[in-house]
């Protein structure tokens, strides 16, 4: 009697430690990135991001939305480590380490990505010397030409871009949109685990924001990846489950909601938010 006891008891103790041990192990895998606390401002005082957290996990689709000025694109840029914003405190963890001291190339090789909102022109290194160069550098393994050059053409047409823009200089001359197109082809060559896109859609016409949210869809596809995306509108998303919608006010995140808030807001103006 005594025996069975024992034996129940011994079992029951077995299944917490492996229910512990499970949500152990599937918050370390799940959670991809955590900001804690996060405050950063510029060189000359200015503070831009107050206290701010944020959590997203593997394969999640993460809207950022926010007034102008909030400070979103600052956000995207602290999380890529821009040396121009400074941590004054808190943390940034990505795959369990902590990356808050990390340089953005160290970052981007542990699989982040930023689309800039505004991306600048590189004169000097063509698009394509510069996407075979940027995979080398974040593999460190050689980049066969035949098989890039392949990839390379499949994901031009899939974006409608004209393959001699591959051969032109990164962004020099191109249009505000051709730029756009240009950050979604760095996006599906480079497969990184984490892309920020700072308004990827602004200034695109209708049918090419068609397909950059189809080059979107195609990252999804091929990687699973999880995606911050700022963005004023919900052209881009279309297509996409978005899984949470957070609102940013002067640095802080002041409401997060799940994919309807983003259509709420869309309606409705940030008016109830800033205050
Ligand atoms: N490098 C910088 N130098 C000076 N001020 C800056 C810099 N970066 C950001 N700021 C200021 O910080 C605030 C937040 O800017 P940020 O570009 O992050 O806003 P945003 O939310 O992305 O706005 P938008 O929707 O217009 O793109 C603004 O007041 C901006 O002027
Ligand atoms: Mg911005």
């Amino acid at each position: 009697m005594l025996n069975a006891r024992n034996k129940s008891t011994n079992l029951i103790g077995i299944f917490l430690l492996s229910v512990v041990a499970l949500l152990i192990f599937q918050y370390i895998i799940v959670m991809l990135l955590e900001v804690q606390n996060l405050n950063a401002g510029l060189e000359d005082g200015k503070q831009i991001l107050n206290d701010l957290n944020i959590k997203i996990g593997s394969g999640e689709i993460h809207a950022l939305m926010g007034p102008n000025g909030a400070g979103k694109s600052s956000l995207g840029n602290t999380l890529m480590g821009n040396p121009v914003y400074q941590i004054k405190g808190g943390k940034i963890l990505f795959k369990d380490t902590d990356i808050t001291e990390y340089s953005t190339d160290k970052r981007a090789r542990l699989g982040m990505f930023m689309s800039f909102q505004s991306p600048l022109e590189v004169p000097g290194i063509s698009l394509e010397a510069f996407i075979r160069a940027s995979i080398q550098q974040k593999t460190g393994e050689h980049v066969k030409l035949f098989q890039f050059q392949k990839e390379l053409k499949r994901c031009m047409e899939l974006l409608d871009m004209n393959p001699e823009y591959a051969k032109r200089d990164l962004n020099v001359g191109f249009s505000g949109g051709e730029r756009k197109k240009a950050e979604i082809l760095q996006l599906l060559m480079l497969k990184p685990d984490f892309a920020i896109l700072d308004e990827t859609d602004s200034g695109l016409d209708v049918d090419a924001v068609r397909f950059v949210a189809k080059g979107i869809a195609e990252y999804r596809k091929m990687t699973n990846g999880s995606l911050l995306i700022i963005t004023h509108t919900t052209k881009i998303l279309e297509g996409l489950p978005i899984d949470y919608t957070h609102v940013l006010v002067k640095g802080h995140i002041v409401k997060t909601g799940d994919g309807e808030l983003f259509h709420q807001i869309n309606e409705k103006g940030f008016e109830e938010f800033v205050k």
